[in-house]
């Protein structure tokens, strides 16, 4: 059987993910691959309804610890019901998130510790990860600006907790994504999201492209 390639797209708020994985699912399916653009937290309606637990303003308040295992109990189902299968059948599968938006947000940025979270992904995910991480950099105050616009011109009014941290927490959190690249270099790219949208398309579709070939 054949198998699928799996890429997540990484970032802060306003790095322009969605509008990247958009572009990317049209360049890769113009050359003819089957692709699967999903999302963290969902992708599947039990993980969806986990998702409006964790984002939206009356999903309730939970601890720093029970918002990771609400993060990875949605994941679980990500994997088993929609992203196994998927790259099962040969399929491009592009995540909008994963587990590095964890490592990112609730340990660089929450401060929780790594190695709890290592933990509780190798028991959830037994060292399932994707094949390649494209980290969208952007400094904070610019993707912050940016993201607050978007919610302005009719985004995703309900969902919002997020982005109402301080400046501090999204200089970790960038610092965290950082770390990870730093970590883990033939996983990951670095993204600089400041260029023009083609730009980074451009960089996006080479990076893909390239990791196919070296397969
Ligand atoms: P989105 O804005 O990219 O749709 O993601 C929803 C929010 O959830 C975003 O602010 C980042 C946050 N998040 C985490 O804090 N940890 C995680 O593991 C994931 C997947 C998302």
């Amino acid at each position: 059987m054949t198998k699928g390639l799996f890429i997540t797209l990484e970032g802060g708020e306003g790095s322009g993910k969605s509008t990247q994985i958009e572009r990317l699912k049209e360049r890769l399916e113009k050359q003819g691959y089957d692709v699967v653009a999903t999302r963290e937290p969902g992708g599947t309606p039990e993980a969806e309804k986990i998702r409006d637990l964790l984002v939206q303003r009356d999903g309730g308040r939970w601890t720093p610890m029970a918002e990771v295992l609400l993060f990875f109990t949605a994941r679980i189902m990500h994997v088993e019901d929609l992203i196994k299968p998927a790259l099962a059948e040969g399929k491009i599968v592009i995540s909008d998130r994963f587990t590095d938006s964890t490592r990112a947000y609730q340990s660089a940025g929450h401060g929780l510790p790594a190695d709890q979270i290592e933990a509780i992904n190798a028991l959830c995910l037994n060292g399932f990860e994707p094949d390649l991480t494209l980290i969208l950099d952007i400094d904070p105050k610019t993707g912050i600006e940016r993201s607050l616009k978007e919610n302005q011109t009719g985004g995703t009014e309900n969902e919002d907790r997020f982005e109402k941290l301080d400046l501090r927490f999204h200089e970790n959190l960038r610092q965290g994504y950082l770390d990870i690249a730093g970590h883990e270099p033939a996983r990951c790219k670095i993204i600089d999201a400041r260029d023009g949208i083609t730009q980074i398309a451009d960089q996006i579709a080479q990076s893909v492209f390239d990791k196919i070939s070296a397969r």
